[in-house]
């Protein structure tokens, strides 16, 4: 099995932001948020799991695609400033949010379920439940809805009143960036290595553009996989038609990152990265990369135990919306409409 080569940092980089995260990620966000409780809503708003839910149930059911949507949404929000809706704020004259963030422009889909959850849960509890606890919510409801764990969702969550384009395009991790880059933006969020492999685990749903995996497929796609050359050239040959070589018009054709079970929470996104057939260079570094013994172990563990993936899954999911915006706490709001602040 050929190593994976690094992209676009060098090693010594690499490292040292991996040291800096640590030192940092520990201080910054480790402990869990003691202000958040499994029965937040239970007497102020006792509907809101059940509206999450059925509003959830509808979507997917139109299309598979909006879990993924609504589980990446979450991760978005919680990778700036916090789990605290800002990935939510539509962009205004007096305030720039994070949606035309590269990690996020062409690409983050699911506002509009949030919007009409939100709107559902309004006419019964007026002002009570934030955006981001409901977004905490339907990203959960999205992974059982198409077959993943199930897990209790701590609630109580304030909106922000601000959104950080900036740290949207720093914080949250590009494909292309190399495994110690990834790592290191999990830890600095006081995620775990553990967490960062497990919650990689998403990709098992959804799909990725052209854009994101051209630099895979026309790099090392061919000395990571090999051990069936037959149907992984075939596999290669078709994501080659789709997305050619130079930029352009098939940028934002799109390709399922778990091509076995692309609608279905599995762990065969694992055994795909086993099999060197991972569409994105991040996801598949995990595996091959020279730098990545604990990674590949975690890999391994998680393609052969679903159980066990399953597990990992969930409590990284917890932790991942644990993620607190201290700030929002004293000065967030219960928004009226995800997309802006209250006036
Ligand atoms: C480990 C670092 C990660 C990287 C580098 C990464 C990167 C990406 C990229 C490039 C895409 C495709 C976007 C596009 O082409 O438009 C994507 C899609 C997706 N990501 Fe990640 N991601 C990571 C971790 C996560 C995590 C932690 C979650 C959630 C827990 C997640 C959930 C998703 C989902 C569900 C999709 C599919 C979205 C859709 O179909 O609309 N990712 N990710
Ligand atoms: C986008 O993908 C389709 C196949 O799904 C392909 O026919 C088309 O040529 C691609 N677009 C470009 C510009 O290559």
């Amino acid at each position: 099995m050929a190593a994976l080569s690094l992209h676009s940092k060098p090693l010594l980089l690499q490292f040292m932001l991996l040291i800096i995260a640590f030192i940092l990620g520990t201080r910054l966000h480790a402990a869990d948020d003691p202000s958040l409780t499994l029965d937040y809503y239970a007497s102020i708003c006792p509907t809101v799991l059940e509206t999450v839910k059925k509003q959830m149930e509808c979507a997917v059911l139109s299309d598979p695609r909006n879990a993924a949507a609504v589980l990446r949404l979450h991760f978005h929000d919680c990778f700036v400033q916090g789990c605290d809706g800002s990935v939510l704020l539509d962009d205004t004259i007096t305030l720039q949010g994070e949606k035309k963030a590269s990690p996020n422009v062409n690409s983050l889909k699911g506002f509009e379920i949030i919007d009409k959850i939100k709107n559902e849960v309004e006419s019964d509890c007026p002002g009570i439940v934030s955006c981001a606890d409901i977004l905490t919510i339907a990203a959960r409801d999205a992974v059982l809805l198409v077959g993943g764990p199930y897990w209790d969702v701590p609630l109580g969550r304030k909106d922000s009143k601000t959104a950080s384009f900036a740290l949207a395009n720093t914080n949250i991790p590009t494909p292309d960036g190399g495994l110690l880059s990834i790592i290191s933006k999990f830890l600095y969020q006081g995620l775990s290595v553990t967490d960062t492999v497990a919650l990689a685990g998403a990709h098992t749903i959804g799909v990725a553009r052209c854009a994101n995996f051209r630099a895979r497929i026309y790099g090392d796609f061919e000395a990571t996989s090999g051990q069936d050359p037959l149907s992984e050239s075939t596999y290669l040959s078709s994501l080659k038609s789709i997305c050619p070589p130079t930029r352009g018009a098939a940028d934002n054709n799109i390709s399922a990152m778990d091509y076995v079970t692309p609608n279905l929470f599995d762990n065969s996104f694992y055994q795909i990265l086993l099999r060197g057939e991972g569409l994105l260079n991040s996801d598949q570094e995990m595996y091959s990369s020279v730098l990545g013994i604990q990674t590949r172990e975690l890999v391994k563990k998680y393609a052969a135990d679903p159980v066990a993936f399953f597990q990992q899954f969930s409590d990284s999911m917890v932790k991942m919306g644990n993620i607190a915006n201290l700030d929002s706490f004293v000065t967030g709001e219960v928004r009226k409409n995800c997309r802006f602040v209250n006036t």
